[in-house]
């Protein structure tokens, strides 16, 4: 008789096998291990102990950590709808509440039979053509009530994903504004060639001439970067590309992943010349699985054309290749640091820094990480040189910038425009009007307000990794506020206590503003969290949470004080309330088991 564990051995030691069984696979087998099973079985987690050499306690508290990894069963169909606020605004809530009562399943829960579970996600990365959900991982977007009357009939008749209709999982690029990375006929192999003919230390000095700064969102500079893990020591050299996109509002990275892998790949293998790395990673968020294919088709014609594997063009030393890893719903695993501990199969913490990865990286490693965009970027420099990069751009942000426009617009989509374009330039453009506000750089970044449209996009100005989110006068700033700071909540790793705690405050808060309890004392409060997350919190998140308030505090604080019933302290608790039950089951409800009237 097959044991409980043994009927797991049948789907995972083929996945086991094809990840040689490393331990730094944890996360890829447990995905995986999820998309046979559904879930991820005790049993299974057992079998995995054995075959890994891993602790129980490790496999469960990698599984607990991803949000789209579940040790419990959910529906057959597992419907995530986006959470975002432009979703929201396209009626996400309304389409969310339409399937739930068709297919009779509560928000969050399963269905009697097993069939559906319904709940939120983080933004999906698909803001252009929002309304969006993902069904077993899958993207739909363009969501109305009569595309939700299908799903649920799909749903009902148990008709297999491959076999709905193709134009649910179409997406479109939306590419809109074109400059010199988008409109670039990038030929495969083209830098590449460039490079072996001016010499790796020549490249770099290319790469640095061109004041390229990452497109992550940081801004370093990318040559230093390259320069610094080229120097470091170790006995392997690692390049990464961060593709892990989960910034509110943000979705360029998979236009170019889309439609330019050619030439992020280029740039990866050119980063591996240079620092002298043999292996590179991809990390795709989880939302973006749909790329999986064609991203393993582009990886195969690069070796087929010996721009990938042994002997690139032909030079006996120059071997690479590019793995793909896949997050599975945190956004922290963007964080670098956070990141390649999750590449390394375990939870996504970030770590202490320093030591910094460009010297303590994978598995302690020197290791380049560099966004998407930044890749693209360099294969353009190597092919035309620092001095022309530089010169596009201004003076401390050389290049150009790819925006993810979403929200009130006729235009959202990708818009490649030089550093320096001011934000009304890109409100024209994508045809916005009646604007208040445009919430640059996703939730962690800056609300501009129509005083400030003049400003510039530039590292020097408004800095940001690409989304651009705009806010017509119908739209309740306070509301966007709050989705941010959920947004923080929900997020936040748990690591350290003052984001754990600290996020959870300012979303009771916001949450008690907007059922009209707040008092001006709230607003001391929040100002105090800041302080505290800005100087306690261990990475970016912890510190960019309380941005959102404080920034519509200052600019739209009507929108907050026509909230505030009283001027007085209110607690965040009501204990009265609270005491109800109490009365109830006592029968009592005179004055004296009131509180106020016991006082
Ligand atoms: C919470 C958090 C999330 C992040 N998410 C991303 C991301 O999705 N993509 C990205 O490239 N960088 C992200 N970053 C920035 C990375 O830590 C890192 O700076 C970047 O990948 C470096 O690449 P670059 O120099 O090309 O910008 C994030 C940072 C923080 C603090
Ligand atoms: S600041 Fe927040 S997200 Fe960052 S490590 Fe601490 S708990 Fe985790």
């Amino acid at each position: 008789m097959v044991s409980d564990t043994e009927r797991h051995a049948t789907y995972l030691d083929p996945i086991l096998e094809r990840h040689g069984f490393a331990a730094t696979s944890l996360l890829q087998v447990l995905r995986e291990a999820q998309e046979h099973f559904g879930y991820i079985h005790a049993d299974a987690i057992t079998y995995l102990t054995q075959k890994l050499k891993l602790p129980r306690v490790k496999i469960e508290g990698v599984a607990t950590f991803y949000s789209f990894l579940y040790l419990q069963p959910r529906g057959e169909y597992r419907v995530l709808f986006s959470d975002n606020i432009t979703d929201h605004m396209l009626g996400s809530a309304a389409l969310m509440n339409q399937m739930c009562q068709q297919l009779w399943v509560e928000p969050g829960k399963v269905s009697e039979d097993g069939l559906v579970s319904i709940s939120t996600t983080s933004c999906t990365g698909m803001c252009d053509q929002g309304p969006a959900l993902l069904v077993n991982n899958i993207a739909i977007n363009r969501l109305t009530p009569e595309r939700i009357v299908n799903i649920c009939e799909l749903i009902r008749k148990r008709v297999p994903l491959s076999a709905w209709p193709a134009e649910f999982f179409a997406i479109a690029d939306n590419i809109r504004r074109r400059d010199i990375l988008l409109d670039s006929s990038f030929e495969s192999g083209s830098a590449l060639n460039a490079l072996l003919a001016r010499g790796s230390t020549e490249t770099l000095q290319e790469i640095k001439l061109s004041k390229l700064r990452g497109r992550g969102g940081a801004g370093f500079s990318t040559g230093s970067k390259w320069e610094f893990c080229r120097a470091a020591h170790g006995t392997h050299h690692y390049v990464v590309c961060n593709a892990d996109e989960g910034e509110p509002g943000t979705f360029k990275d998979r236009v170019l992943l889309t439609g330019y892998a050619d030439q992020v790949f280029e740039g990866l293998t050119l980063c591996a010349r240079i620092i002298g790395a043999r292996k590179g990673f991809l990390y795709l968020r989880g939302e973006y699985r749909y790329l999986l294919d064609h991203l393993l088709v582009v990886l195969q014609q690069r070796r087929d054309k010996r721009l990938l594997g042994s002997s690139i063009l032909g030079c006996a030393d120059f071997d690479f290749d590019i793995e793909i890893h896949f997050g599975a719903g945190a956004y922290v695993c963007g964080e670098e640091s956070a990141l390649i501990e999750s590449l390394e199969g375990k939870r996504g913490t970030p770590r202490n820094r320093p030591p910094f990865p460009v010297s303590n990286g994978y598995l302690d490693q020197p290791t380049v990480v560099n966004n998407v965009e930044t890749f693209a970027a360099s294969s353009l420099i190597a092919l035309r040189g620092g001095a022309w990069y530089a010169a596009i751009g201004t003076a401390t942000s050389s290049g150009t910038k790819l925006l993810s426009v979403s929200g009130d617009c006729e235009r959202p989509g990708i818009y490649e425009y030089p550093f320096g374009v001011t934000v009304a330039q890109v409100l024209a453009d994508c045809g916005a009007r009646d604007t208040q506000a445009v919430q640059v750089s996703g939730a962690s970044g800056v609300c501009v307000a129509a005083q400030e449209f003049t400003r510039r996009i530039a590292f020097e100005d408004i800095p940001t990794a690409g989304a651009f989110m705009v806010f017509d006068h119908s739209r309740d700033m306070f509301e966007v506020a709050r989705n941010f700071v959920h947004f923080f909540a929900h997020e936040s790793c748990g690591f350290c206590t003052p984001c754990r705690v600290g996020t959870r405050l300012l979303q009771n808060m916001m949450d008690k503003l907007a059922r009209g309890n707040g008092s001006p004392y709230d607003f001391a409060e929040i100002e105090k969290l800041d302080q505290l997350l800005l100087s306690m919190s261990h990475c970016g998140l912890g510190h960019a949470a309380c941005n959102p308030v404080k920034d519509t505090i200052a600019k739209f604080r009507p929108a907050y004080d026509k909230r505030l019933k009283h001027h007085e302290f209110e607690p965040a608790f009501d204990l009265d309330y609270a005491l109800s039950q109490a009365r109830q089951m006592t029968g009592r409800d005179d004055a004296g088991a009131h509180l106020g009237e016991s006082k």
